[in-house]
C-alpha cells in the first residue's frame, strides 16, 4: 500500500488495489521485499511509458504460490526492444523457481504477472 501510494501523485490517479490469501502470514520475508520491489517497478513504467488513465494491482497468496498482476489500459508493451525493469522483474522471479509473463489484455493496455512459488507448511 505504501508503494502503491508513493506513485500515485507522479501519475495523477489512483490505481485499484486487491488483496486475497494471507499475505502477511504466508508471504516469507524473502519473497515479499520482491514483490514490493516488482510492485515498484512495474508501476513506475506504468507512470513513464502506460499513458494509461485505469491501473490494478492484485495481490494473491494461496495454492502455494504468490502473484502480483499488474495491469494497465495504456499503449501496451512493444514486442522487443529493451528491457531493463522488465528484465530486472523476470531475474527475481526465475531463481524462486517463478516467472515473469507480459501479456495484452482485451482492450489494449499492458498486464504483468509475477508468480512465485511459496514454501508448503
Ligand atoms: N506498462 C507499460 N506500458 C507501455 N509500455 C511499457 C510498459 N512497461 C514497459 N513498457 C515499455 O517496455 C520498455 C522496457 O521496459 P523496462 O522497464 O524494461 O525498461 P525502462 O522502463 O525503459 O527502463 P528502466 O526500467 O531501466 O528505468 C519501456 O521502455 C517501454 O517502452
Ligand atoms: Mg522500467
Amino acid at each position: 500500500m505504501r508503494v502503491v501510494g508513493e506513485e500515485t501523485p507522479a501519475l495523477g490517479f489512483a490505481r485499484g488495489v486487491w488483496m486475497e490469501g494471507l499475505v502477511d502470514t504466508d508471504v516469507p520475508r524473502e519473497v515479499a521485499d520482491h514483490v514490493v520491489a516488482v510492485l515498484s517497478e512495474a508501476l513506475a513504467n506504468t507512470t513513464r511509458h502506460a499513458q494509461a488513465d485505469r491501473a490494478q494491482v492484485v495481490l494473491t497468496a494461496g495454492g502455494h504460490e504468490v502473484t502480483l498482476t499488474v495491469t494497465d489500459n495504456g499503449v501496451g508493451i512493444p514486442s522487443g526492444g529493451r528491457r531493463s525493469g522488465l528484465r530486472n522483474m523476470a531475474e527475481r522471479a526465475e531463481p524462486l523457481g517463478g516467472h515473469l509473463d507480459v501479456s495484452r489484455p482485451d482492450g489494449g493496455g499492458a498486464t504483468l504477472r509475477w508468480r512465485v512459488p511459496l514454501p508448503v507448511t
